[in-house]
């Protein structure tokens, strides 16, 4: 099945998750294209879509929602899966914007969504977002548990079924409610 990876990242870190959950998607077997939000014209060549942010200021980035609502309908007509990034120990984000989130997750009959910890490198940050993360006494580091991630990819693909031509797995697909919400 032709898969779409779709992840909006401002310093890298959220577009290597996706690619680590693309990876798992080409192993199943999948051909799998990833992609800046922005760059994509049209949802009608996949068969599913895993779409990302990273999560600034309690949001998503723009570009990824601006693709959610721009192509809400046929996101809403086959499988997909969201995820999320951000530093869970930020003060200032309480949380990934869960209202947000659940709505987006309702309107596009989403799988799931996933939250995944994130990066913090302060040399590469703007002044602007130093200044925030100063405020919010974010802590430099690399959070993410990429095995999670990949497990997560291995789940999808589970949940996608065999793909023609590839060896069964003997993996039982998930229920809708497989994801986390
Ligand atoms: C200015 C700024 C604001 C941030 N705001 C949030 C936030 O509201 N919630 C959160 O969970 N993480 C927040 N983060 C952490 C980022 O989501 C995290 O560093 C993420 O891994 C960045 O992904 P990227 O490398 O793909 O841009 C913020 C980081 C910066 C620099």
């Amino acid at each position: 099945m032709r898969v779409l990876v779709a992840v909006a990242s401002r310093h890298g870190g959220t577009q290597e998750i996706g690619s680590v959950i693309a990876d798992a998607l080409r192993e199943a077997g999948h051909d799998v294209d990833e992609r800046e939000p922005a760059d994509v014209a049209l949802i009608d060549p996949y068969g599913a879509v895993v779409l990302g942010s990273a999560v600034y200021n309690g949001r998503w980035l723009p570009d990824a929602r601006e693709l959610a609502q721009r192509a809400a309908t046929p996101l809403s007509r086959r499988p997909v899966w969201l995820f999320s990034s951000g530093l869970a120990t930020l003060p200032a984000s309480a949380s990934n914007s869960p209202i947000e989130m659940r709505d987006l997750t309702e309107r596009l009959a989403a799988r799931g969504h996933r939250k995944f910890a994130g990066r913090l490198d302060r040399s590469v940050l703007s002044f602007a977002e130093r200044t925030i993360i100063a405020a919010a006494r974010g802590r430099d580091g690399d959070y993410r548990d990429l095995d999670a991630v990949r497990a997560w990819g291995d789940e999808i693909a589970a949940e996608l079924g065999p793909v023609l031509g590839q060896p069964e797995t003997g993996i039982g697909t998930l229920g809708r409610d497989g994801g986390h919400i």
